[in-house]
């Protein structure tokens, strides 16, 4: 509990709308280069607060989003403080590596391929984000286990959509091996690749793909 949170007026007017009331809670949710993030919740349910200087990119792909991936309902996206803040609605779940998932990492690769097929399959022809050529799909932008959430084995959102639009499947296949990567060491590429159900690559090219995820 704590009350030492610093929120624009407009935010906290908005979150307590949204959560019909004075939050309980304030959590540090997640901090990056980019930004942080701070869950508050109250007796019904809970919202998350993104603070960082640019989020217009993420408001607006959120909404054309929305039915068409899972991704949280947006609340409202402020300015204060020298930056923006975007709230939304929490979501059940958890991120895909969270090990309360419970799943052996072969098994979070295996469905991490398979989601990012469901995701590119998205029909995005009229999609305003990014340049529709060919063998484009409506792909993330930043593919890594923390943004897709899990509630009882089953994928429950899509977050961090700042880049998502009409790009080539492999900017995708490139974080999903980065970050596979980096959660669980090498081992896992392969299953991930063909659950996504892309054609079989040397080692060599897997790395250099992998590579190209630079963060
Ligand atoms: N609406 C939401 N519901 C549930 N969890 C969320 C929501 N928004 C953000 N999160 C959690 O907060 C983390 C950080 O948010 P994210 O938008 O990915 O920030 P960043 O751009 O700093 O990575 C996510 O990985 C996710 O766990
Ligand atoms: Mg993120």
């Amino acid at each position: 509990m704590s009350t030492s949170l610093l929120l624009p007026a407009e935010v906290r007017s908005a979150v307590q709308t949204a959560l019909g009331g004075v939050p309980v809670r304030e959590d540090l949710a997640w901090m990056s280069w980019a930004g942080t993030v701070w869950r508050l919740s109250g007796p019904g349910g809970g919202v998350f607060v993104k603070r960082a200087a640019h989020l217009h990119d993420e408001l607006a792909r959120l909404r054309w989003l929305a039915g068409r991936w899972p991704v949280p309902e947006v609340i409202g996206l402020y300015e204060g403080l020298g930056d923006e803040w975007l709230v939304t609605r929490a979501v059940d779940g958890v991120p895909m590596f969270d090990p309360s998932v419970g799943w052996p990492p072969a098994r979070v690769a295996s469905t991490f391929g398979e989601i990012l097929r469901m995701l590119h399959a998205a029909p995005a022809k009229d999609c305003p984000f990014g340049v529709m050529k060919p063998g484009h799909v409506l792909i993330h932008g930043d593919y890594c286990l923390p943004n897709l959430l899990v509630n009882n084995g089953e994928l429950s959102a899509v977050v961090d959509v700042g880049l998502t639009g009409l790009g080539n499947p492999e900017t995708d296949l490139a974080a999903g091996l980065w970050t596979l990567q980096y959660n669980y060491g090498k081992g896992f590429a392969r299953t991930f690749l063909a659950a996504y159900g892309w054609p079989p690559m040397s080692d060599e090219a897997i790395d250099k793909l992998r590579r190209k995820y630079a963060r």
